[in-house]
């Protein structure tokens, strides 16, 4: 690795070190760059720029790695549970039987939530997506806890907090849907473990005995851990940007929640199936809608392809797809028109030159609606399942940025607007 850059302007040449991850990752430290040069970078959308030092996540976006705290994703899916996983990714090492077991009681004894927010519930609009309802309710938990807005709480009371969101996140997400379909609210079930636990309470009724299927339950904790985390994308950029300015930990995931909402980002999931069913719908010919995310003209994109940084497989992709069969075929849906479709048209974009020539590949979102869907899931709630899955590694690294003392999260500009004018009377316009 070179020692230091040399950056040459106007004839004066300015020297930065350069900075080695642990798995050597190679940057150019450039925090004095304006101080020294008077100049800024310029990189939109952060292509080229590493906003923090993370001890969380490693991914190798060429070689298709993904690790939590140095475990291989693969390692994690197979063997471990989800709390387990989130127990990782928040306090940095795989706990024993005994930190396991205490973490996951902890985790149940907070599963309920406040009545009051039964009634907000009754305030949304039945038409209210999921996502809102998920990242309005994440946010208005500050009310309940209003020692979670002091930044300087003891490092007890942030751990409290982050086992109530853990815990309650569920419980809300579940109830988003209960709400949205008019079913009674189910309250959680402390005898459950975490998948099976919102799997009751997203599909139980008072009125009937309600199994959960071990199937599922696999399914989704595979799922859930896989989501678990990704390092400095959108969502997580977003929590740690508002956690910069020392807002709450509820406040700065509310916020995370919207990101993610998004369809380029965690609402693929959701407009991937959708998708799909449109292709079902239009007589499945795949062809016509490569050629439709290849027409330039054409806004269309193949949702659940590619990625801003795996660019060549997406590793989590990878295992979703083998789950899916699996599940599929334990479910007894092996046959699902909408499985078929997605295999057809990943073959096509596989072999498709416009999508080898800009390495797009099927991405985490392209098979994990079909698995939730074979759930019973709907698709509404799916970005939802993204956001339960992603909420150990948002705080997390909510978490890091606190105790690394980062600073607030504030980027430069090139302005480009017009150069300064007078204020005209408004008849002189
Ligand atoms: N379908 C068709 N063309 C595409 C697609 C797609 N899904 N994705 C990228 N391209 C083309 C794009 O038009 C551009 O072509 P050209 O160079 O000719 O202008 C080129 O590939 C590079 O695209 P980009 O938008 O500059 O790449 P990016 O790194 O900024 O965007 C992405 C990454 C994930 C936003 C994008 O690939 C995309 O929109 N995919 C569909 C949405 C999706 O599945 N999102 C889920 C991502 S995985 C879950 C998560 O972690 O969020």
């Amino acid at each position: 690795m070179a020692e230091s850059a040399e950056i040459n302007l106007e004839g004066k040449s300015y020297s930065f070190s350069t900075i080695e991850g642990t798995e050597h990752e190679e940057a150019i430290d450039i925090a004095k760059l304006r101080d020294q040069t008077g100049y800024v970078t310029y990189d939109p959308g952060y292509k080229n720029t590493g906003a923090c030092k993370s001890a969380i996540t490693f991914l190798d976006g060429e070689k298709g790695v993904l690790r939590y705290r140095g475990y291989p994703i693969e390692q994690l899916a197979e063997s471990s549970s989800f709390l387990e996983v989130a127990y990782l990714l928040i306090y940095g090492a795989l706990p024993t039987e005994q930190e396991l077991t205490a973490f996951n009681d902890r985790i149940s004894k907070h599963t309920l939530v406040h009545e009051d927010i039964r009634k907000i519930f009754a305030g949304f609009p039945s038409s209210t997506h999921p996502m809102a309802i998920l990242s309005s309710l994440t946010c208005a938990l500050t009310g309940f806890y209003p020692e979670s807005i002091n930044p300087n709480q003891t490092p007890a009371e942030v751990d409290l907090n982050i086992v109530r969101l853990l815990a309650k996140m569920s419980t809300i997400a579940a109830w988003t849907y209960k709400n949205s379909v008019g079913h009674p609210l189910n309250y959680p079930r402390n005898d459950l473990d975490y998948c099976s636990n919102f799997l009751y309470m997203m599909f139980s009724f008072p009125t009937e005995k309600y199994d959960v299927n071990p199937v599922v339950v696999k399914a989704l904790n595979k799922l859930l851990i896989l989501h678990a985390d990704h390092e400095q994308n959108c969502s997580t950029s977003t929590v740690r940007l508002v956690g910069s300015s020392n807002a709450s930990l509820y406040g700065s995931v509310s916020a995370g929640i919207n990101a993610l909402w998004g369809p380029l980002h965690g609402g693929a999931n959701q407009e991937v199936i959708e998708m799909l069913e449109a292709i079902e719908r239009d007589g499945g010919d795949t062809s016509k809608f490569i050629n439709k995310a290849k027409d330039k003209e054409d806004p269309f994109r193949l949702m659940g392809f590619g990625h801003r940084v795996y660019k060549n497989f997406d590793p989590r992709a990878k295992i979703i797809k083998k789950a899916a069969d699996e599940v599929l075929q334990e479910l007894g849906v092996a046959n699902s028109p909408l499985l078929k479709i997605a295999k057809e048209l990943e073959e096509a974009a596989l072999t498709d030159q416009y999508f080898i020539d800009r390495k797009l590949y099927p991405n985490v979102d392209f098979y994990s609606g079909i698995i939730y869907k074979a759930l019973g899931i709907p698709s509404e709630m799916f970005t939802v399942l993204f956001a339960l899955g992603r909420l150990p590694g948002w705080i997390a690294q909510w978490k890091e940025m606190r105790e690394n003392k980062e600073p607030i999260g504030r980027p430069r500009q090139i302005y480009v607007g017009p150069l300064e004018r007078d204020y005209q009377p408004i008849d002189q316009r």
